[in-house]
């Protein structure tokens, strides 16, 4: 694994991101998206369930049989699943990477630090939540670009990703990481809305099978594709929600 150039309260930086960059990422921003994404993974409280169940429900039945493993999860916002995944394989090294410096801040101190986190949410109704962390010492979380990951060539076994592909501003690029760092045993799960950035994107991955030409071209056998999985993210009290239409899909490498 490539070092990383330093490290802010706990959280090592494998890209050394601007002052510009960040200032130019929305999901550096606090009230905004990190106490969105912490409402939603701590929703089992709030609402009684996770929204995001049906992304796990899909990926599975694909986890690995062994024990020891590497796990990545790329755009890991506040880490909700890959602690699922750290608690689950205790004897594995789980690493959450994401390009915002905030939700990993926020994914540390709950999962590594094991700190009660408060959320305001009383501007949608649901005042004010508070949960206890978790200490999981299998799992690490470091700033990372999806497009530069700093793992070795074949190393991964197991690699997820929700919500993120659509995101990236190139994702042919990350995608061609994710192959390079998967192991050749290795499994990608990917769950995705497709709601591209750039109208080039929508060109070239719309419909989703124009994606599945892209990753056997990358050098992927698709061993699953569902392209009606839905995701409902709860808004406020009054039960609005967005709906979000998924394609999920798991590949190995041919
Ligand atoms: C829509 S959120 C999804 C978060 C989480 N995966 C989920 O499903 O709830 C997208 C996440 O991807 C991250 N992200 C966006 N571009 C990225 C990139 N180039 N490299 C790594 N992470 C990125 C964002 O910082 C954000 O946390």
């Amino acid at each position: 694994m490539q070092p990383y150039t330093y490290n802010r309260n706990g959280i090592p930086f494998f890209h050394a991101k601007t002052e510009l960059e960040s200032q130019q990422d929305i999901y550096e921003r606090y009230q905004e998206m990190v106490v969105r994404q912490s409402a939603l993974h701590t929703a089992d409280q709030l609402w009684g369930r996770y929204p995001f169940q049906p992304v796990l429900d899909f990926a599975k039945k694909h986890y690995p049989k062994e024990t020891e493993n590497n796990i990545l999860e790329i755009g890991c916002g506040v880490g909700r699943w890959i602690a699922t995944l750290a608690k689950q394989y205790p004897k594995s090294t789980c690493w959450g990477i994401d390009y915002s410096y905030q939700m990993l801040k926020r994914a540390n101190e709950f999962y590594v630090e094991g700190q009660e986190i408060s959320i305001d949410l009383n501007d949608k109704g649901l005042g004010q939540l508070t949960q206890k962390g978790e200490k999981l010492s299998n799992l690490k979380f470091g700033l990372v670009k999806a497009e530069k990951l700093p793992f070795d060539k074949n190393s991964q076994d197991l690699i997820v990703n929700s919500f993120l592909i659509d995101r990236l501003d190139n994702p042919k690029e990350g995608l061609e990481e994710m192959y390079r760092v998967l192991k050749p045993s290795g499994k990608l799960i990917v769950m995705t809305p497709l709601n591209f950035k750039q109208a080039v994107h929508w060109e070239k991955y719309h419909p989703p099978s124009q994606l599945s030409i892209l990753l056997k071209e990358l050098g992927f056998e698709i061993l699953e594709w569902e392209e009606d999985l839905v995701v409902e993210e709860p808004l406020d009290f009054s039960g609005n929600f967005i709906r979000w239409g998924c394609l999920g899909f798991v590949v190995k490498k041919k």
